[in-house]
């Protein structure tokens, strides 16, 4: 490593769009004097349905955006860019990385007491088989149930939270899931969060929904300690979020992902 990681440095979070914002918000609630750097590749997501070349070609570029600004610990909040391109961005790193997949899979085996986990999300993730692999690694005795979920993130994108359409898609993709009486269902999508209080209704209150968000920002705590990086200062934090694109609506649906307003929003363009 050519220079020290500097406590001070933000953290750098990114995603194919606006969905990391969801992992921003949770870092922002357990760590909320760490100056946070958002990149979301606006003009190319998503990122869901697209090849593992195309996505760590992208990949790259995001991580080389968020090195060249120092940022002292990148985290993947995208799960499909994680199943399918973690090993590049570590490759790439001088900082550590923290990816939601590995952050989702510990959170599912510290749930579940049955050892059947369901997992949910994009077909790149689901096709990539990450999950079940991060899972099996730590313990092979785990029965997993995956399925894709295409049609969620235009429902979540639509700001269709808790709308009949959307229960009734949830019902029809959980319906072979919830057959294998899982115990925990992992979240394994940045939109995901936003429709956990219809998602915990279809699968019923004997099932652990895993939000990856929330489990992430928890491993980044831990790191952050364990490596001696907690940023020492006590102003208020510095935030930044750059986008390739400013598509329509993209405020409204930002500041729903955030939880809060959205500024400092700078438009980067390749
Ligand atoms: N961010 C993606 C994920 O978590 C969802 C949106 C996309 O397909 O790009 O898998």
């Amino acid at each position: 490593m050519n220079h020290p990681l500097d406590p001070a440095s933000p953290i750098g979070v990114f995603d194919s769009g606006v969905g990391g914002l969801t992992v921003v918000r949770a870092l922002m609630e357990r760590l909320p004097f760490e100056n946070i750097l958002y990149f979301g590749d606006t003009a190319r997501v998503p990122y869901g349905v697209k090849s593992v070349e195309t996505i760590a070609h992208y990949t790259t570029q995001i991580t080389e955006f968020l090195l060249e600004r120092r940022v002292k610990l990148l985290i993947i909040a995208c799960n499909t860019m994680a199943a399918v391109a973690a090993q590049v961005v570590r490759d790439l790193s001088p900082a550590p990385v923290l990816d939601v997949i590995e952050a989702g899979a510990l959170a599912a085996l510290a749930a579940t007491r049955t050892r059947r986990i369901g997992v949910i999300g994009t077909p790149t993730t689901i096709n990539s088989n990450a999950y079940s692999r991060a899972i099996h690694e730590i313990e092979p005795q785990t029965r997993i149930v995956s399925q894709a979920c295409a049609l969620f993130v235009p429902l979540v994108e639509e700001g269709w939270l808790d709308h009949p359409v959307t229960r009734l898609t949830a019902q029809e993709y959980l319906k072979p899931v919830l057959a294998e009486r899982i115990d925990t269902l992992v979240l394994g999508c940045t939109h995901y969060p936003l429709i956990k209080p219809l998602l915990q209704e279809v699968c019923g209150p004997e099932v652990t929904l895993v939000d990856s968000a929330e489990a992430m920002a928890e491993r980044a705590a831990a790191l952050l300690t364990d490596l001696n990086l907690h940023n020492p200062g006590r102003e208020a934090p510095e935030y930044h979020f750059f986008v390739t694109d400013v598509p329509l609506r993209f405020q409204s649906i930002g500041e729903r992902f955030l939880g809060r307003s959205l500024s400092n929003v700078h438009v980067v363009k390749w």
